[in-house]
Formats: C-alpha cells, structure tokens, sequence
C-alpha cells in the first residue's frame, strides 16, 4: 500500500496498529527499541547519512522490519492476560570494558569517585508471569555493545544480547525451535555509548602491544591496526562467552526475582526539534544546541571497528584536505554550526545538508513510561556510562520534587530514532568517536536531561494532556534506493534451482562440521514472500514413526546459511551444521528453502519457491 512511501518506520508501525486496535496503541505508550549491531541488514532509515552508509533505502527491508515489529505486537496483544511483573537488579561482571576511558577521565573527579568502575555493571530485569505463577516473559537491560561479532561478519546473526536471548528462549520454549514458542526473553540496551564487549581490549595487530591510548592507535600503521578482541579466540566464540555470561546473571536475577512492580502506568510523548534547545546551565546562563554535525573522529570509528580512511581518534584540530574536499563537494560548514559544535572539528555538517532530504534528524522522539516506582526513558541515541548517570539521577529526581520518591529510572538506548551517540560535556572536549559522533553538540546530554525533566514532572503532577505534541517529524518520498538492481536468478546448463553441487560426506564425528552447497538463488527473494520461515532445516530421521523430526533451523547457533553471488545470476547457497557434543547419534538429512526470481521479456518478475534434500548421512559419537 501507501505506507511504505512515508518511509518512517516507527510512525508506519503506529499507522498500522491504528488502523487495527484504534487508540490502544499510541505515540505515547509504544517505544520502538534496537539494537545496535552489524550483523543485520539495513536500509530501514529514512535520513540521508544512514541511506547512504546502508548503500541505499531498501524498500524491501524497510517492510519487512515493519510486517514483523507490527506481527510481534499482534501476537503480544492476542496472547495478553493479567499477570504480575517482578523486579531485580545485579551486577555482570566479566562482560565489558569501556572504550573511551580517556574520555571518561573528562569527567571530574568528585563525580568519578562515586562509581566504583568507569562502566555501569548492572543489569536491570522485569520477569513477568501470569496469575498462576507461569512464566511469560522477561525484558533485561545491560549497558554493553552488541559487538562481540566485528563489521567482517556478513551473517544475519545474534550478537552477545541475541546470544542470551536465545539460551533464554531455548531454556524456557523446550521443545520448540529456535525463534519459536510462546516464551520472550529480551535484551535491550542501556548507556552503552562507550563500553565495548572485546574485553581483552584494544591492542596492535601487528606488533602485539597495547594501544589503549587516548588515540587508539598504533606506533606503526596507525589506527587501523588497534582493535579490541577477546574474550574468546575469534567473534563468534567471544559472542558465546558474553552472550552466557550476560544469561547466566539474567537468569539467577529471574530465580530470585520476588519484588513486585505495582502501582498505576503512565505515559508521556513529545516530538522536539533538537537543532534548537535552549539549556539552562545556571540561574543565569543559557547554551543552546547545535544544527548536526559529524566531526573527524567519527570516521576513526572505535576500537571495535576502525573507519576505512586513517582517521584517528581524538582530533580535535581539522584537516585543510578533508574540509577542502568536503567544502568541493558539499559546500561549506556556516560560521555558525562551526562555533556551535567546537571544539569539534567539524567533517560532516550534516544539519545544512538537506539534498536529496535532510541528512540526520531535526525532530526527535522523547518519551517515558512509567509503572509504579519503575521508569523507562526512551533515549533515541547512544548514552555513554556517565550520561546515563547523570541522566537517571536528574530524572529520579525531578519526579522526587513532584511527589514521587524513589523512582527507579531505566535508560532504554536507541529508542524510536537513531541520532548516535551522547556524551557528557567534559567526554565532548576529548573529541573521540562518542563525542564526534554527538550530533547536537556539547550540550546535548542536558538538553536531553531538561527534555526527559518536563516529561517526568507532567506524569509526577498528572499534567501529561498538557504536554505540547511538538512539531512532526517529516517523512520523506521518492528515497535514494539500493543501485544494486533486482536482477533474475539462473541455474547452471543441465541444473536446476537447489540441485546439489557439492554433496555431504556420508559420515561425520561429532565437533565436525557438515557442508553442502546448492545452486541458490538471492535469499533477499524470500524475504518478500514469508516471514517467519527458515532458509534450512536440519532434520533426523526417526526410526520409530519413520519420521524426519527437523533439530534445527536457521536461527540455530549451529547451522550457517552462506549465499555466493556470482555473475549474471548465477550463486550457489552453502549450507553448514557445526555438529554440537550434545547432538544425537543417528541419520541426518540437510535441507534448503530458496526463491528464485525469473522475469519473461515485458512480463512482471516471477517468484518461485523451491526446496532441495541433501542425501542422507550418519552422525557418530566422536572418538
Ligand atoms: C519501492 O518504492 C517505490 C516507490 O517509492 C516503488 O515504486 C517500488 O516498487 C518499491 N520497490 C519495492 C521492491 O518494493
Ligand atoms: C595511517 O596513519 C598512520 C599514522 O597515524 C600511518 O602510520 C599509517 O601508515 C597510515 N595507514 C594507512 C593505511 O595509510
Ligand atoms: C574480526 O574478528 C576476526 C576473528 O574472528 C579477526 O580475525 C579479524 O581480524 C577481525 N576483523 C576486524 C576488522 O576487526
Ligand atoms: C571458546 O573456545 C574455547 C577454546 O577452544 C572453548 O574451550 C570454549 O568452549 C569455547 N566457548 C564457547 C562458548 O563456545
Ligand atoms: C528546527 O529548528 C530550526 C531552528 O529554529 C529550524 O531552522 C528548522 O527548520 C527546524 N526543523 C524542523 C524540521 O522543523
Ligand atoms: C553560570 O554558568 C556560567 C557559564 O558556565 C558561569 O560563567 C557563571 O559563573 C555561572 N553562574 C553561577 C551563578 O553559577
Ligand atoms: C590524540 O589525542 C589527544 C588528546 O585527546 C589530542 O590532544 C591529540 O591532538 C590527538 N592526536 C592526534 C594525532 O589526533
Ligand atoms: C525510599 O527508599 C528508601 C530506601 O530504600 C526508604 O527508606 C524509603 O522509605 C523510601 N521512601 C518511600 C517514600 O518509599
Ligand atoms: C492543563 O489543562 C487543563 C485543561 O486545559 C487546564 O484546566 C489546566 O489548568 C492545565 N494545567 C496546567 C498545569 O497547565
Ligand atoms: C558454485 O559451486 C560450483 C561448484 O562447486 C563452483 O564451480 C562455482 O564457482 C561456485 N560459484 C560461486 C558463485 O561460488
């Protein structure tokens, strides 16, 4: 229909909830929350900076998120019934680092010395049950990046959070499949902005020795030979280790839960233009925020991550290059946003670039929802550790000063819209990747603490009609879409769609893997045609009911689904199952579910399904 050339997805997914549940589901009392990794697909945004760093909008993408936050919702309200929530908190050790120390050693010293560590450990956690006791659900929130898996990953896959998430599900859904059952376990983000996951943290890949430096780089190569590794031996086995640590602490929380949350639910929603905030730093003294801007140190990137140009973080002075290149082709920065956004030095001056839309976000989401003691602050960014804390102990505050004491108050991250990352003022100075990536400028972070302050105080006096919407988000037509073209899928001479090019082994020991490859067609094919379905099944033959009983699919941590596009059409599927210790000795088959595109001269394009069976095999215990 329309609604996918408005383009926003949190305002489509509300357009369709609308459309069905009336005004049950609202602006104010439904939080969009992500997660940031980079093993997902992209193209979902509707600003031009993330358009092009997805390469292009995706309508395909941008649909299908929608179609299954929308699916989620629909199931949720179908399957509601009373219950109780019950809340508890401890800390997780062993999962994080933080990035930006140097940063964080900004802030001042009488500050500092109240946190015991320059990263927040606690994990917070909601266990919902219904009136007998039966589990439902839980939602989690933990302050680390879903990084553990680096930008060389090219699956669609589960990081750290995803990893637990799914020990949790699998624990609780016994019996079902990956992605299946009725049980929830959700992992979402708290001030994340500066703590990373590769816990062995940042060193030279070449030399070996440490450049935890204010830098982060390296005395030979540079920047791009500092990364942060660990804890495992390579991402997927580190994804493992975090993942079960951060389910391990989620699941002693969820035992020994026994607090209840009680008390009324209220909700508060505003839209604000963030390029024009007047801070009140003093009785006396104003600041105001900042059109965008990304400065030189965004394109550094971090430690887990390094951007592809040899930038390096921390720079704080500009480069006459870059900014002459950048002035060629975008022209140049005004005066204005220049002295807004120092000591940045500015690259991207993406509040003045408005071709072929606005490059990032003018209008934001602000949001909180209350139930009892409990409140969840939707932030549409990155908080670092101290911002959150800031953050949290001015809102708890506030509500204290209007008659609610003791609020417990949960930074939600990347909620309803994505503006980066948020420093404190002090991190801002230092001008590393956090910092650089601010967007709104030095007093973003109090701009946000004013913000979330209105919303508190109207929930605490009941004034919430009274709130101003704020101005509308605009949406955007006709977006720059992928150039990659949608291209027919064709089989080699003599084969066809799914036939078998490399055929398994007819035995395999436990610990080794499986692999067999097909002649494929483009997996993004079947994304338009079904949702919750699988690209692959493992399946076991059962002798008994001469049955083949499916033990995993494609959500399964063991299976791995890899496409390999050739020219013209041509690509082949490999399919691999990393036989677990745990699995049954036994007969095994392999199977794979693809769509092929095929298109006649004037004809619209034609999807097909097709499926294919690797021959059979026998797993044996290993030696
Ligand atoms: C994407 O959207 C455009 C209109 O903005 C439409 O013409 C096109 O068919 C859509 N493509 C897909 C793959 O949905
Ligand atoms: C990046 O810059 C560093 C100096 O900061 C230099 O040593 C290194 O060779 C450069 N790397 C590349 C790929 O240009
Ligand atoms: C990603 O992690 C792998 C180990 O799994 C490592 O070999 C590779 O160098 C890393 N790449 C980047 C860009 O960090
Ligand atoms: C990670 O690798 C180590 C060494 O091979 C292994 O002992 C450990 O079980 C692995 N961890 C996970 C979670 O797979
Ligand atoms: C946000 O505020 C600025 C400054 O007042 C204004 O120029 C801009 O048009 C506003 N943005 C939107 C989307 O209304
Ligand atoms: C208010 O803040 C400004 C700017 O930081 C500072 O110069 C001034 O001394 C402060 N005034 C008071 C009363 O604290
Ligand atoms: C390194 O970081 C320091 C401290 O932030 C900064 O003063 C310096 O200019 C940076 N050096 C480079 C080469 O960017
Ligand atoms: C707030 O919490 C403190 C400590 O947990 C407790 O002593 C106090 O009674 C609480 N106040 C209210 C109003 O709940
Ligand atoms: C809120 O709005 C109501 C109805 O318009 C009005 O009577 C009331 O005075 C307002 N309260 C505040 C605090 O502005
Ligand atoms: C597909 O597999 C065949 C047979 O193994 C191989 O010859 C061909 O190069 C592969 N094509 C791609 C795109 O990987």
């Amino acid at each position: 229909g329309a609604s996918y050339k408005t383009s926003a997805w949190r305002s489509d997914v509300l357009n369709r909830l609308q459309s069905k549940y009336g005004s049950l589901y609202r602006r104010d009392n439904v939080i969009l929350s992500g997660t940031h990794t980079h093993s997902g697909p992209a193209g979902y945004f509707q600003y031009t900076t993330f358009v092009i760093a997805s390469e292009g909008f995706s309508n395909r993408t941008f649909e299908y998120m929608v179609n299954g936050i929308v699916k989620s919702i629909e199931i949720a309200h179908t399957n509601m019934k009373p219950g109780k929530i019950f809340i508890n908190k401890g800390n997780v050790d062993g999962a994080q680092i933080n990035r930006s120390p140097t940063s964080y050693l900004r802030n001042p010293q009488s500050e500092r010395s109240r946190y015991s560590s320059n990263t927040d450990k606690e994990m917070l956690l909601l266990k919902m049950v219904d009136l007998n006791g039966d589990d439902l659900g839980l939602i989690s929130w933990f302050a680390v990046h879903p990084v553990s898996m680096n930008n060389s990953n090219h699956l669609v896959n589960s990081d750290n959070m995803g990893y637990a998430s799914y020990l949790f599900e699998q624990e609780k859904n016994k019996g079902y499949l990956p992605g299946q059952g009725p049980y929830v376990a959700a992992f979402a983000s708290s001030n994340l902005g500066d703590v990373s996951p590769n816990t062995l943290g940042p060193s030279c890949i070449n030399t070996g020795e440490s450049c935890d430096n204010a830098n982060s780089t390296c005395p030979i190569g540079g920047p791009s030979m500092c990364i942060a590794m660990g804890p495992g031996q390579d991402m997927l086995n580190s994804t493992q280790i975090i993942g079960r640590i951060i389910y391990e602490k989620a699941k002693e929380l969820y035992a020994s839960a026994s607090q209840e949350v009680t008390g009324p639910l209220a909700s508060a929603h505003q839209w604000v233009n963030m390029t024009d905030v007047t801070v009140w730093l003093n009785s006396t003294h104003t600041a105001k925020t900042c059109k965008p801007a990304l400065g030189y140190s965004f394109a550094a990137g971090t430690i887990d991550g390094f951007g592809s140009l040899n930038f390096t973080q921390g720079t704080t002075v500009a480069d006459p290059f870059w900014d002459g290149l950048r002035d060629q082709i975008l022209g140049k920065p005004s005066e204005e946003i220049k002295e807004c956004q120092k000591p940045k030095p500015i690259l991207l001056h993406t509040g003045e670039l408005s071709k072929p839309h606005p490059w990032h976000p003018d209008i934001v989401d602000v949001q909180i929802i209350t139930l009892g003691f409990l409140a969840i602050a939707a932030i549409p960014g990155e908080f670092t550790t101290m911002s959150g804390r800031r953050f949290r102990e001015s809102v708890r505050e506030e509500f204290a000063a209007y008659g609610m004491p003791n609020m417990t108050v949960v930074v939600s991250g990347l909620c309803n819209v994505y503006t980066h990352y948020i420093t404190t003022y002090e991190e801002y100075q230092a001008q590393r990747y956090e910092a650089a990536s601010t967007i709104y400028g030095p007093h973003t972070l109090s701009a946000y603490i004013q913000l979330f302050k209105v919303l508190a105080k109207a929930i605490a006096t009941n004034t919430v009609a009274n709130l101003s919407t704020g101005p509308e988000p605009p949406f955007f037509k006709q977006l720059m879409t992928t150039l990659i073209p949608n291209i027919v899928d064709r089989a080699p001479v003599g084969k066809h769609f799914g036939d078998v090019l490399q055929p398994v082994n007819p035995t395999y020991r436990m610990g080794e893997v499986v692999e067999v490859v097909f002649v494929g067609a483009n997996p993004k094919n079947s994304a338009e045609n079904v949702t919750h379905q699988t690209f692959l099944t493992v399946e076991k033959y059962e002798a008994t009911s001469a049955t083949w009983q499916i033990v995993h699919n494609d959500a399964s941590w063991e299976t791995r689904f890899y496409w390999h596009k050739g020219l013209l059409g041509y690509s082949n599927a490999t399919i691999q199952w990393h036989i677990p210790d745990s699995a049954q000795p036994g007969i095994y088959r392999i199977r794979y579910f693809g769509h092929s595109r095929s298109q006649d001269l004037f004809q619209p394009a034609v999807i097909l399904s097709f499926e294919s069976t690797s021959s059979t095999f026998e797993v044996v215990t290993a030696l």
